[in-house]
């Protein structure tokens, strides 16, 4: 499988799916970054990792349409068969859907359906809830939506702060996220 990962800003979940390929534990090759903010911590990752990227803000564009036209010329020019999205904070539209629909993956830092969006982390930590998480699901067209490939929940201990939340339901998408993607694309 020919993967690309989307992604719009720090690219943790981006470096530990590259380091996963290339230690074999996923069987594919990461063959494009998409990344829609050019001055993203991203983007130097996949440098160092010598991974091409297709760097490109959609202000730029006359419309989203036109813009997703552009993605989806890189993404067919690097023959790709997979999308991964981690941390590309914006919807998939109609066009890319229309192409890669079945075959693009979302991370979202809650237990969804709660807290879909922008805020996930806060919003579940300014409700009190004492269980929150991740969900893993394939990507249609609403937002953080999609039928759901896997979840992990995180207990929120005494004391937690939004900070060690986060610390800790990040820790949490670095090892399932990799290893779900291994899941879904070793067995084919
Ligand atoms: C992750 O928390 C992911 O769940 C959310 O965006 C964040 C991306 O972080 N969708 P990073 O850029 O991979 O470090």
């Amino acid at each position: 499988k020919r993967l690309a990962i989307f992604a719009s800003g720090t690219g943790s979940n981006f470096q530990v799916i590259a380091e996963a390929i290339r230690s074999g534990s996923i069987r594919a090759e990461l063959v494009l970054l998409v990344c829609d903010k050019p001055d993203a911590a991203v983007i130097e990752k996949a440098e160092w990792l010598h991974i091409p990227a297709f760097v490109a803000e959609p202000k730029r564009f006359e419309t989203k349409q036109v813009y997703e036209k552009a993605v989806l010329a890189a993404l067919e020019e690097a023959q790709v068969d997979f999308v991964v999205l981690a941390g590309y904070m914006r919807l998939i539209g109609p066009t890319l859907l229309q192409a890669y629909g079945g075959r693009i993956i979302n991370i979202h830092p809650s237990l969804l359906p709660s807290f879909p969006g922008l805020h996930a982390i806060e919003q579940a930590f300014a409700a009190g809830v004492k269980v929150t998480g991740i969900t893993i699901h394939f990507v249609d067209d609403g937002m953080d939506t999609g039928p759901i490939i896997a979840q992990e929940a995180v207990k929120l201990s005494r004391g937690e702060t939004i900070e060690s939340l986060t610390d800790k339901i990040h820790h949490l998408e670095h090892t399932l996220y990799p290893r779900v993607i291994a899941e879904l694309l070793n067995e084919e």
